[in-house]
């Protein structure tokens, strides 16, 4: 009787680092270097997401070559293409990507300048939603025939359901802290457009000031996506100091202030109680809660925290909290126009606020209006 069936053979499971509590973006230079093994055409993979609310599409994460692709966002509309695979539901497939480029948009230009000849498009959906794309790249044009396709689309499934793990993650997280602060607070000052604006301003910065510090498109969409939880601290507050329709007094004052504080003990709190321990780059939101009213000049709480002490996404928010503090109606203060805003900005810049932060938002009022155009006043602002 031969045993030979018993035999256990090694084997070594190429994409054994998706085990790991690793940045998402790891996970996509594992799944990169597999395929390789197979397809070694596959030059480069990017992921863009979609914000359903603004119809813009971003980068998010990228392997192999991408210098100059990073840090971009286009209105879908403006990519007629694209447009029409997420309306089909259908993937794209280029061969030649040079000849595709004659009457093209500029992106594809772009894309087509760094020497990629073909790429493969596959959007994106979780339950029927539209989510964004994931674009594989190659630098021989012709690659993408059927057979190879088969097997590019497990892998573009595999990258979309991790991305929807991480995703999910968050948007279980941000729920969380939405019910909370409904069933504690029916009338939360600072609920819809306030919270739709901070993120979209904090964004902005985070994309302006992105060459200079070196951010990736990783980091840019998480304080994007964790900015709007900066104040959950204040679910903890009572309503007689949260929503006084006057100046507060100097106690007041004290406990308005914790929460800071509070806002990143319960986001510990949700985190261990959510078993939300795969989100990566927590840290992010950690800070944002806890320093986002730390001054440049020190003077800031709960810590006093001076210059780049206070972690980068936490100045990035506090410009865009207090920006949209100044120009909206508050239970205490009325709306500032932009102008009076922009002065307020100026003079805090330096001192409380990182003056690099402060040019970000004040050099791209355009962006700063059309996003104040969209995410107009609700009725508590
Ligand atoms: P918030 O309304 O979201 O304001 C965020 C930050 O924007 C404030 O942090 C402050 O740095 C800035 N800010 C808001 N309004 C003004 C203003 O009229 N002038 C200037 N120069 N800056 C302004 P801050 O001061 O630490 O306050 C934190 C939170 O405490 C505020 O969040 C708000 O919820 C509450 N709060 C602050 N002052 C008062 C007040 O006089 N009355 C009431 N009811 N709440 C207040
Ligand atoms: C990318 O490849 O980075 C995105 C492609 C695109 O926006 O066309
Ligand atoms: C477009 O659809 O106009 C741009 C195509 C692309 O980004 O690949
Ligand atoms: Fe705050
Ligand atoms: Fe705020």
């Amino acid at each position: 009787m031969s045993k030979n069936n018993d035999v256990s053979v090694e084997h070594h499971d190429t994409l054994e680092n998706l085990n790991k509590h690793v940045p998402l973006r790891d996970k996509l230079v594992t799944a990169h270097e597999s395929i390789r093994q197979q397809f070694p055409f596959i030059a480069r993979i990017a992921v863009t997401l979609y914000d359903q609310e603004t119809r813009v599409l971003k980068t998010y994460l990228n392997t192999g070559d991408s210098m100059n692709l990073e840090n971009y966002h286009q209105l879908i509309d403006n990519s007629p293409s694209l447009k029409a695979l997420l309306d089909k539901g259908l993937p794209r497939v280029i061969n030649n990507l040079l000849t595709f480029t004659e009457d093209e948009h500029d992106r594809t230009k772009r894309i087509a300048r760094q020497g990629y000849k073909a790429s493969y498009t596959l959007p994106m959906f979780n339950e029927g939603d539209f989510f964004g794309f994931v674009f594989f790249n190659s630098m021989e044009r012709d690659v993408f025939t059927e057979a190879v396709l088969r097997q590019m689309d497990l892998y573009g499934h595999m990258i979309s359901l991790m991305v929807i793990n991480e995703l999910s993650a968050i948007k279980t997280l941000t729920a969380a802290v939405k019910t909370t602060s409904q069933i504690t607070h029916r009338r939360d000052p600072e609920t819809g457009s306030h919270l739709d604006r901070m993120s979209r301003y904090s964004r902005l910065i985070a994309s302006s000031i992105a060459k200079k510090y070196n951010l990736d498109d990783e980091y840019i969409e998480h304080v994007f996506m964790f900015s709007s939880l900066h104040d959950i601290g204040k679910i903890a507050i009572p309503d007689e100091v949260l929503l006084k329709p006057g100046r507060l007094t100097e106690e007041e004052i004290i406990v308005m202030k914790t929460h800071a504080r509070k806002g990143r003990e319960m986001i510990d709190d949700l985190v261990n109680n959510f078993g939300l321990h795969n989100i990566k780059h927590i840290d992010i939101l950690q800070n944002i809660a806890e320093y986002h009213h730390e001054a440049i000049n020190g003077t800031g709480y709960p810590e006093g925290r001076v210059q780049d002490e206070i972690p980068l996404e936490a100045r990035i928010v506090a410009v865009a909290d207090v920006f949209d503090a100044l120009t909206s109606t508050r239970p205490y203060k009325q709306a500032w126009s932009n102008q009076q805003a922009i002065e307020v900005l100026l003079e805090l810049a330096g001192e409380k606020l990182d003056r690099d932060c402060v040019n970000a938002l004040i050099n791209n009022m355009d962006e700063v209006e059309e996003i104040q155009r969209v995410f107009s006043e609700n009725q508590y602002g």
